[in-house]
């Protein structure tokens, strides 16, 4: 951890990092779990920050090459790259990300930190909209929040939620949403045909 970094980013960009400090790591813990274990594709961390959950999902298994992670803040790209140096650290803005992820790649999970109740709307809009169009039908979206009600960029979300969990142990408590964008399968033409009816 580096929380003289993080306090430093804090005050120079309070909006954009969204916490008071990195989260814990039961919080990143949590959210690695939720990733589920595949030998395809690429998870795709946004908002590394210090890396505390980047830390998670590497000991949760997936493997350096399958892992990008997407930060903004220089300070933080720099200090992803010296603790991670196998992993590959992008910098830039995950409402781009439909650019930065390599061409033609499956994407098995989304792991969000992003900070979605303080960044503009139309921009959150944006970001949710691409998670539907890049993940794979069977990938996951995991987005953690400080709002423990209804959080405003839930409306934008046009996926299934499929658990939730209050991580207590985190300052401060911090909700981890889980969810699929698996449309529902359509049924069979025939499937919709009731049964002759007997003569
Ligand atoms: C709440 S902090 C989480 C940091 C770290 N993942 C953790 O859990 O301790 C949010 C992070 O998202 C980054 N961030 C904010 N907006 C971003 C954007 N549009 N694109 C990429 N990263 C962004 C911030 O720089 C910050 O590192």
């Amino acid at each position: 951890m580096a929380p003289g970094l993080f306090l430093q980013e804090l005050c120079s960009r309070p909006g954009i990092i969204g916490a008071i400090c990195p989260s814990s790591r039961y919080l990143a813990r949590h959210m690695a779990r939720q990733v589920p274990h595949n030998d395809k594709g690429l998870v795709i961390e946004l908002g590394g920050g210090t890396g505390a959950i980047t830390q998670a999902l590497l000991n949760h298994g997936i493997p350096p090459e399958r892992l990008m992670v997407v930060e903004f803040s220089s300070p933080f790209v720099q200090r992803l790259r010296k603790r991670f140096p196998h992993v590959n650290v992008v910098q830039g803005n995950a409402a781009d990300l439909s650019r930065l992820v390599p061409q033609g790649s499956r994407i098995h999970a989304i792991v969000s930190s992003l900070p979605l109740c303080s960044l503009p709307e139309p921009m959150t809009q944006s970001i949710l909209q691409q998670w539907q169009q890049l993940l794979h039908e069977d990938g996951v979206a995991v987005q953690f929040t400080y709002n423990l009600r209804s959080p405003k960029w839930r409306r934008h979300m046009q996926a299934q939620q499929t658990s939730s969990k209050i991580v207590w142990a985190n300052l401060p408590p911090a909700n981890i949403t889980t969810f699929s964008f698996r449309t529902a399968k359509l049924p069979a033409p025939h499937e919709h045909l009731s049964p002759e009816p007997p003569r």
